[in-house]
């Protein structure tokens, strides 16, 4: 819960602490001027003393010490888009990416082992880029969203189109939904003999999805990730979407971005894949994620290459943190080592004041069990 100093709370509203211990009085609250009085009973003194106030979230605070920018209207700059893939278990999600990433035109020249990085960014033949995020799986998605996390730009509902929608298919219809993240329906498998787009298109409409070809707005395709078919029709369809999205970024600041995974890894250590969204992070640069903090000691890419420097939309992997964060967590590059000691210590203080105050409540009611 949040406190205030009766002092604290006088300076604030530029009274004296006689003053407010005597309007605390009043209010039956006996309290001495270095004592703390919980934010309800401040409102209150605030109120008779004739103040207005605004009471100030954590956001607020943190945005108070990080000192983050907001980005004016003339910096900012298209990137590419950022794309979720998802469907019901075998409807082909794992074959599509694949499929997408043979044409890869840079992973070609490359050639080489490609790690497994739970996002990469595409480099298509039209000079497109796009940044698939290698389907979390719908827990991870869920996980992501309600830690308020927002980093997919678009959702490609993969459906298998001898199979139709299932069980799966309706759950990423409800997150892409609850996200607000507009979605792009991939007919799978239309090499198959029992291929039926329009059932598929049908079956959509129960679920509120109205496809282009009935006069709604969610665009499909007809792929087959193993013919290799549509797959130039599907990349139409997300930079189409992409541009009515208008997505753009400042790439000339310090970075922000989302920790998309993290492991333990034994040679390197804390491994941390980092989708930057704002701005460009750099091997050197000071963070903040969760209640950690650390310098960008190398970064790589999805082929495993060292790189120095990562824009808007591109996926890394980031050495030089001191645990694993959580998917999900944001990822900000502050000033210096203060700034990001500051806030980390702040982030564990609030988690220890949350676990805290569970505790209170949990032995309150073995109190009252006992009774
Ligand atoms: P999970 O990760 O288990 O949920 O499955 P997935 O959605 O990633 O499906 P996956 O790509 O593993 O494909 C499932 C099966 O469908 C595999 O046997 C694929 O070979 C097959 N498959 C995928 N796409 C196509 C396609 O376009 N045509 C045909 N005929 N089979 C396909
Ligand atoms: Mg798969």
């Amino acid at each position: 819960p949040e406190t205030i100093t009766v002092q604290e709370l006088g300076n604030r509203m530029a009274e004296r602490a006689t003053d407010v211990i005597k309007e605390l009085m009043k209010l039956g609250v006996m309290a001495t001027i270095n004592q703390t009085i919980d934010a309800d009973t401040a409102e209150l003194v605030i109120q008779e003393l004739g103040h207005t106030y605004k009471r100030v979230t954590d956001a607020d605070v943190e945005q108070g010490i990080l000192g983050v920018e907001v980005d004016d209207e003339g910096d900012l700059a298209t990137r590419s888009p950022v794309v979720t893939i998802m469907g019901h278990v075998d409807h082909g999600k794992t074959s599509l990416l694949d499929a997408i990433r043979s044409a890869d035109v840079v992973r070609g020249e490359a050639g080489g082992i490609t790690q497994h990085i739970g996002a990469y960014q595409v480099n298509l033949k039209s000079g497109n880029k796009i940044t698939f995020l290698d389907t979390p799986g719908h827990a991870a998605f869920t996980e992501m969203r309600l830690r308020g996390a927002t980093v997919t730009d678009i959702v490609v509902l993969v459906v298998a189109a001898d199979d139709g929608i299932m069980e799966q298919t309706i759950e990423a219809i409800n997150h892409a939904k609850a996200s607000g993240v507009p979605i792009i329906v991939a007919i799978n498998k239309m090499d198959k003999p029992g291929a039926n787009s329009d059932r598929v298109k049908q079956e959509l409409l129960q679920h509120e999805l109205v496809v282009e070809d009935m006069g709604g707005d969610v665009q499909t395709v007809e792929v087959s990730a193993k013919a290799q078919t549509g797959l130039d029709k599907l990349e139409e369809a997300i930079m189409l979407q992409a541009e009515l999205l208008e997505l753009k970024a400042n790439s000339d600041r310090d970075a922000i971005g989302t920790v998309i995974e993290s492991k333990l890894d034994k040679g390197r250590g804390s491994v941390a894949t980092v989708l930057v969204q704002k701005g460009t992070l750099v091997v050197g640069d000071i963070f903040v994620t969760g209640s950690e903090w650390g310098r960008v000691r190398a970064m790589t890419n999805e082929r495993g290459q060292q790189i120095t420097e990562a824009g808007p939309a591109l996926p890394v992997e980031v050495l030089g943190l001191n645990g694993t964060p959580n998917a999900g967590d944001d990822f900000i590059v502050v000033e210096n080592d203060a700034k990001a000691r500051e806030i980390a210590e702040y982030r564990e203080q609030k988690k220890k004041d949350l676990a805290a105050a569970a505790e209170g409540r949990g032995s309150l009611e073995q109190m009252l069990a006992k009774l």
